[in-house]
C-alpha cells in the first residue's frame, strides 16, 4: 500500500468547508485504488495571523516541503484587511509559492456541458483553456518602494511621495515557462498563445523573441501571440478557439479570472502550481475565500475536489484515481445537483448544498 504525505492548509473564510470536502473525496478514492493518505494540517493566512502573528509560520513552510503535495482553501478576508501589506494572509500565497519554487501555475478554465446555462456567454458550445501563468517572478515579485523627491515640478509642485513596482524577467525564467506552455499544448490540442504587451513592454519583447527561438523544438505546435488588451476581448469573442495560454505573472492572474467566468461558475474551477520535478506541487481552488457565504454551506465544494484530482495526477501520478473523481463529478452533474453558484437554469435540478454536493460525489465514486 503506498503512503502519500499531503500538507492540509484549510485556511479561511470556506477554505476549511471546501478542502474538507476534498480530504473525503481523497479517502474514498484511496480506498478504491489500494492508497493511503497522511493529512497534516497547518496554518496559512488570516488564522495564522491570529495565533502566531505572522500570516505563514515556518513550521508551515518545513510540513509543507516534506510532503508530496500541499492541498490549500483559500486565505483573507476583511478582518484582517487593516493589517500592514507585510502581514496580509495574502503574504502566506506568496511566501508559499517563493518557498516551494512553484514557477508553474496552471489554472484550466473548462466548461461543463451540463453548466453552460451558467456562462454569462450566450452561445457558447465549448470552452477547454489551459492558462500557465508564471507564479514566482514579474511585477508580483519585482522590486517594490517608494521614494520621496523635493524635486519641483514644472508647475510648481514638488514631486513628494512615488511608488514603484518593477516588472523583470530573466531568459531563464521565461525559458523554462514558455517550455512548460509548449508541453502542455503538445498533450492537448498543439495550440499556444503567448499573452503579452510586446507593444509597450520590453520585458514583452524579450519573452516574444525566447517564444520564436523555442518553437522550432516543438514543429507540433502552433504557436501565436496575442496583445493582453486584446485577449480579454478574444476571450469573450472566441473562447472556443484557444487551448494553451502562457503568460506572466500579473496578465495571468488577470485573464485567469475572466476565463474563470466565462466558464459559468469560478465555483467549479481547480489550479495547480508546481515547481521542479519531484519538489511538492500545490493545489486550491481558483474561488476565493469567500467570507461572505463561510459557515452557511452556500460554497461549491467541486473546484476543491477537482483540484484534488489534480493533485493526483500531476504530483503523484495516479491518473486511475484522478480519473476516478472527474468521472464522479462529471456524473454528479449530470444528475443534476446543483449548488447555488451554479444553478443557472436550474430546470430539472436538485439544489444542495457544500455537503449534499460532497455526498453527491462520494456516492459516484
Ligand atoms: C490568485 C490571487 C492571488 C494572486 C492574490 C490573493 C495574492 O488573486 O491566486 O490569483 O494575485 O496571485
Ligand atoms: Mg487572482
Amino acid at each position: 500500500m503506498k503512503i502519500y504525505k499531503i500538507a492540509v492548509i484549510p485556511g479561511d473564510g470556506i477554505g476549511p468547508e471546501v478542502t474538507s470536502s476534498a480530504v473525503r473525496v481523497l479517502e474514498t478514492v484511496g480506498a478504491k485504488c489500494g492508497i493511503e493518505f497522511e493529512f497534516t494540517s497547518c496554518d496559512a493566512g488570516g488564522c495564522a495571523i491570529d495565533k502566531y502573528g505572522k500570516p505563514l509560520p515556518e513550521e508551515t513552510l518545513d510540513v509543507c516541503r516534506a510532503s508530496d503535495a500541499v492541498l490549500l482553501g483559500a486565505v483573507g478576508g476583511p478582518k484582517w484587511d487593516a493589517v500592514e501589506p507585510s502581514l496580509r494572509p495574502e503574504r502566506a500565497l506568496l511566501g508559499l509559492r517563493a518557498g516551494l519554487g512553484l514557477y508553474s501555475n496552471l489554472r484550466p478554465a473548462l466548461m461543463f456541458k451540463e453548466l453552460s446555462s451558467a456562462s454569462p456567454l450566450k452561445n457558447v458550445e465549448a470552452i477547454d483553456i489551459l492558462i500557465v501563468r508564471e507564479l514566482t517572478g514579474g511585477i508580483y515579485f519585482g522590486k517594490h518602494g517608494r521614494s520621496d523627491s523635493a524635486e519641483v515640478l514644472s508647475d510648481g509642485s514638488v514631486k513628494g511621495v512615488t511608488a514603484y513596482d518593477t516588472e523583470e524577467y530573466s531568459v531563464g525564467e521565461i525559458t523554462r515557462i514558455l517550455r512548460e506552455g509548449f508541453r502542455y499544448a503538445q498533450g492537448r490540442n498543439k495550440k499556444l498563445t503567448l499573452v503579452d504587451k510586446a507593444n509597450v513592454l520590453e520585458s514583452s519583447r524579450l519573452w516574444r523573441e525566447i517564444a520564436a527561438s523555442l518553437a522550432p523544438e516543438y514543429p507540433d505546435v502552433a504557436l501565436d501571440y496575442l496583445y493582453v488588451d486584446n485577449c480579454s476581448m478574444q476571450l469573450i469573442n472566441r473562447p472556443s478557439t484557444f487551448d494553451v495560454i502562457v503568460t506572466s505573472n500579473m496578465f495571468g492572474d488577470i485573464l485567469s479570472d475572466e476565463a474563470g467566468m466565462i466558464t459559468g461558475s469560478i465555483g467549479m474551477l481547480p489550479s495547480a502550481s508546481l515547481g521542479a520535478p519531484g519538489t511538492p506541487g500545490m493545489y486550491e481552488p481558483v474561488h476565493g475565500s469567500a467570507p461572505d457565504i463561510a459557515g452557511t454551506g452556500k460554497a461549491n465544494p467541486l473546484a476543491t475536489i477537482l483540484s484534488a484530482s489534480m493533485l493526483l495526477r500531476w504530483s503523484l501520478g495516479e491518473v486511475a484515481a484522478s480519473d476516478m473523481i472527474e468521472k464522479a463529478v462529471r456524473d454528479t452533474l449530470a444528475d443534476g445537483f446543483r449548488t447555488p453558484d451554479i444553478i443557472g437554469d436550474s430546470e430539472g435540478c436538485v439544489a444542495v448544498d457544500t455537503e449534499g454536493m460532497t455526498a453527491a460525489v462520494l456516492q459516484r465514486i
